[in-house]
């Protein structure tokens, strides 16, 4: 295969992008990234002034990139803030000369499929109609509506593959709906998304004096309000109103010994069930699973020590381990619970919520508290943003279901029914860039023709099988594609998948007990 006439179109040069396009011209393609915005970097490059790692630098890192020793030292910086985050995407752009690949300001308008019709696919019993990347030579491509956000002008492109790595914490703002004449239009004070807070070049100018309500209880919530009342103090404190409580911890080891090592290497694994897994590994997975009980409420109790989280009624209802498996962690903001004790942040528990004209009525309280300025920290719609990316109706149905259920992706990045295309950065990890870069490689593998894919038949059984999977350890929590605490088993099969070995440590104890990371598959092109 010529592999410099093949065109390949990215969108989107955040930390998947990048890995995108890295991969593949790796393999000798010339990939064009089309990126929205003027910088590479997606939700790294507008954050919250706090916004810091939620991960040490050796789980949030590129395989073929360490970050510089500096920001891997002393414990406080294994958590650099957003601008060395920054910093070291520049870096990896730079190394591997990616910059040169990127048109900024690129805003992809639409994806349209030119190719065999909808009725042919429909018979096709491979995806792509032979299981290869550029499909049964039928002239599909996929055509791009860009526009030039500079000059306004609008061009086409067509590509030979397409991989879509638009994120999907960013962008489509998950904004809550209200009956009628309790909604939003309610309100006359001032009502933003997080997005719009990350934004901000202002943020505390903006807060300051204000009474402000911020509402969600995930990471960006607390962060928020803990901003908000490092500007406003106790003088006038924040509301944060949530309706599940989540574990938000201080650190990521108990007694000094990384989390990583009760979920992230081979020995724990063995404790949960696999999509797929055989005989042997369901009688151990069976066998094992009061240890793992054991083990998150070791660690539960950890926290609930080391954090006042029963002081203030923040003890999640879930457990940790289903935390971990449905990628709910996060870091909590320093010093959080003192600003709650000296009465900086108010924390209100309510499932319901209204706004009125001056504020907001928590209904299952039948309370009412005033506001000038209301936070909406309620997530993304990531399924939405996927599915306005593309044109046509079937594609707009076929790809992703509800933003309560995981996009049916086999090996969490090809649509069985979508040719030609790949997504990479919709599932997630426990640190998202270690997930992305190796669905990147293999898809770079992919289009190399390194291996095909199964039948459709064959994908969609994988792709049912796995989200089993992931209703069984996410349960009611399960709100996203998250392979985390299966993320070897899941390495393992795309290593299986581009022919090398999936056991990449040095010796028997190190394979079975150390921490699997990114920094062990380097060098896989
Ligand atoms: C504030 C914040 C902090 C986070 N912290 C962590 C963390 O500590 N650890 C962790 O693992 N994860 C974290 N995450 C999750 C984060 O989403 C991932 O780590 C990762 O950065 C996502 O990268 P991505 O490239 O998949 O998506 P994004 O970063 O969202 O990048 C997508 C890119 O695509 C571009 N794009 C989108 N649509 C179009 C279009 N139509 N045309 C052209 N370009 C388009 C966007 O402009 C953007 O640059 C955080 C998320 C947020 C919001
Ligand atoms: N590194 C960092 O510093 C950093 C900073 C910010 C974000 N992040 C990451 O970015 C990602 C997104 O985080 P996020 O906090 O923005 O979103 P999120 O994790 O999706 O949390 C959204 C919150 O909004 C709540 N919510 C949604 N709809 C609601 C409704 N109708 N009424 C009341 N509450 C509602 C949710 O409640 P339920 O829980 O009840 O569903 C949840 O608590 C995460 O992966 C996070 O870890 C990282």
């Amino acid at each position: 295969m010529e592999r410099k006439t093949k065109r390949i179109g990215i969108i989107g040069a955040g930390v998947s992008g990048l890995a995108a396009c890295k991969h593949a011209l790796d393999k000798g393609f010339e990939p064009v990234v089309f990126e929205a915005d003027d910088t590479i970097g997606g939700v790294w490059a507008h954050t919250l002034e706090s916004t810091r790692l939620q991960a040490p630098t050796t789980a949030f890192r590129f395989s073929d990139m360490a970050w510089p020793a500096a920001a891997s030292v002393a414990e406080t910086e294994r958590y650099p803030g957003h601008g060395e985050v920054m910093e070291y995407l520049r870096s990896y752009a730079c190394k591997f000369d990616l910059l040169r690949r990127i048109r900024f300001s690129s805003q992809v308008l639409g994806v349209e499929y030119l190719g065999a019709s909808e009725e042919e696919m429909a018979e096709w019993e491979h995806w792509s109609g032979n299981g290869e990347a550029f499909g049964v030579g039928k002239d599909g491509v996929w055509r791009l509506t860009v526009k030039d956000l500079n000059i306004g002008s609008i061009q086409v492109f067509l590509v030979d593959f397409l991989i879509v790595c638009i994120g999907r914490h960013s962008g489509s703002p998950n904004i809550p709906e209200f009956p009628a004449s309790s909604g939003l239009e309610l309100f006359k004070g001032e009502i933003l998304h997080s997005i719009d807070y990350s934004y901000m070049d202002n943020a505390a100018e903006f807060v300051k004096g204000k009474k402000v309500i911020i509402v969600g209880s995930g990471k960006s919530a607390f962060d928020i309000a803990a901003e908000v009342a490092k500007v406003n103090g106790s003088t006038q404190p924040c509301t944060m109103i949530y309706r599940t409580k989540h574990w938000l911890v201080h650190k990521s080891s108990i007694w000094g010994v990384d989390l990583s090592y009760f979920y992230l290497n081979r020995i724990s694994q063995l404790s949960v069930h696999k999509p797929g897994e055989g005989f042997l590994h369901y009688v151990l997975a069976t066998a094992l699973s009061p240890l793992r009980w054991a083990v998150s409420k070791v660690i539960e109790a950890y926290f609930k020590r080391s954090i006042p989280l029963e002081k203030h009624g923040m003890v999640p209802d879930y457990s940790f381990s289903f935390a971990m498996s449905s990628c709910l962690i996060a870091m909590l903001p320093e010093g959080f619970y003192d600003k709650v004790d000296e009465g900086s942040i108010v924390l209100k528990k309510s499932r319901r919520f209204s706004f009125s004209n001056d504020g907001i009525i928590l209904e299952d309280r039948n309370e009412h508290i005033e506001s000038d300025i209301v936070i909406l920290a309620t997530g993304f719609r990531g399924d939405q943003k996927l599915r306005d990316i593309f044109t046509a109706n079937w594609c707009k149905k076929t790809v992703a279901g509800s933003s309560d259920a995981a996009a049916p992706l086999y090996r969490e990045c090809i649509h069985p029914r979508i040719p030609q295309l790949a997504i990479v950065g919709y599932s997630e990890s426990l640190t998202n860039i270690y997930a992305s870069e190796r669905m990147a490689n293999w898809v770079a593998h992919f289009l190399a023709g390194g291996f095909k894919l199964p039948s459709i038949r064959c994908m969609e059984e994988s792709v049912a099988e796995w989200a089993k999977y992931k209703d069984l350890y996410n349960g009611k929590y399960f709100r996203r594609s998250c392979i985390s605490t299966i993320n070897i088993w899941f390495n393992d099969l795309l290593c299986q998948d581009i022919g090398c070995s999936p056991k990449r440590k040095k010796g028997v104890i190190a394979e079975w007990f150390q921490p699997y990371g990114p920094a062990d598959y380097a060098g896989l092109y």
